[in-house]
């Protein structure tokens, strides 16, 4: 047997090509920082994502983007995206995770998108916020989002070697956490509140050496399965619990069969084999460095993901406009 012979054909990486299109979402909303228009970001980028996507060859569905058909032009869900040919996948998309963040100019809005087979991403959509704990691959086995604050915390704290006041716990800062916030102090863990942006807050939890071990607290369910979905790749656990605003909520939960006793760990959410993540910082945040502007250009840093080969990637590009738009207008004249 030949030497070549033992390996099988390198597989596509779709990720490669997704963080073209978190970059594309990045650049575009960038322009926009500090404006004080959260629509005008999103849709910058929701613009940049959806023709950069049309440029991958693949059968996707969008289960997770701008809303339903009626209210979104582009990116809705249910919008078939690619030329039809394989591979056939799921497409989550978080065009800004922090449109606020990204309007004000403060730190921490990230470009997401995530794929995965079809029919292997299960957004519990009925209900708008999961109540979410997340950790990393050492405090995996310790956490149970249906036990006390206080219990988990341990557990996490004794997982990781640390004395409870070394674990550090981010968490949005909301009202409906008052009493989650309680908990946690009173357990003795550090809190670092957020404005927004779950999703990089999330991964920062999973990821070694940051300085985040915890995230917990409610969030977008949307944001929860694109936070999975990163989980699948890094490693670590999630798990996110539907939290019902109001007795619609509940009544459309169950009109959906949705449990919302049910716990739901990342490989429920996203139960596909080969999961594929990509994010790229819009503006600096403590996870990805955003959108540097030079004349003529940008620079951008991402992060891409794949869940079989559970290679972790960290992407500094430089983009160069002249170039860019001579490709991009060049059947335009
Ligand atoms: P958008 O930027 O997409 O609006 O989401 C920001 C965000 O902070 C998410 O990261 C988080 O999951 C969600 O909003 C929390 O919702 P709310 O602001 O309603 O508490």
């Amino acid at each position: 047997m030949s030497q070549r012979s033992r390996f099988k054909p390198i597989e596509r990486n779709l990720a490669m090509e997704l963080v073209r299109v978190t970059e594309a979402g990045a650049l575009a909303a960038a322009r926009y920082m500090g404006l004080g228009d959260k629509e005008l970001v999103d849709q910058a980028a929701v613009d940049a994502m959806r023709h950069t996507l049309d440029g991958i060859s693949m059968d996707g569905v969008v289960v997770i983007g701008e809303g339903e058909k009626d209210e979104a032009p582009m990116l809705y869900v249910g919008e078939r995206i690619g030329d039809g040919s394989s591979p056939a996948v799921d497409i989550a998309v978080d065009p800004i995770d922090g449109t606020t963040l990204l309007s004000k100019g403060l730190p921490g809005a990230i470009a997401v998108i995530a794929m995965s087979a079809q029919g292997t991403m299960h957004v519990p959509g009925a209900v708008f916020y999961m109540d979410k704990i997340a950790v990393g691959p050492d405090a995996k086995d310790a956490i149970d989002i249906t036990a006390p604050v206080k219990d988990n915390l341990a557990a996490v704290a004794k997982a990781l070697g640390r004395k409870m006041a070394e674990v550090t716990v981010v968490v949005l800062d909301r009202p409906r956490h008052a009493q989650l916030l309680k908990d946690i102090r009173e357990a003795g863990a550090r809190v670092k509140l957020i404005t927004d942006g779950d999703v990089a807050a999330g991964i920062q939890a999973a990821l070694p050496g940051s300085e985040v071990d915890v995230l917990m607290g409610i969030g977008g369910t949307t944001e929860g399965v694109l936070t999975a979905a990163a989980f699948r790749c890094v490693g670590g656990a999630i798990q996110c619990k539907p939290w019902p605003r109001d007795d619609d909520e509940r009544r459309a939960a169950a009109a959906a069969g949705l449990d919302l006793e049910h716990v739901y760990p990342a490989e429920e959410l996203v139960s596909g084999d080969d999961v594929f993540f990509a994010a790229t910082g819009a503006s600096t945040g403590e996870l990805l460095r955003g959108v540097r502007f030079f004349g003529g250009g940008a620079e951008t840093q991402s992060l891409v993901m794949r869940s079989r080969s559970g290679t972790t990637r960290w992407i500094e590009a430089t983009h160069n406009f002249e170039r860019l738009d001579k490709i991009r207008y060049a059947t335009n004249g």
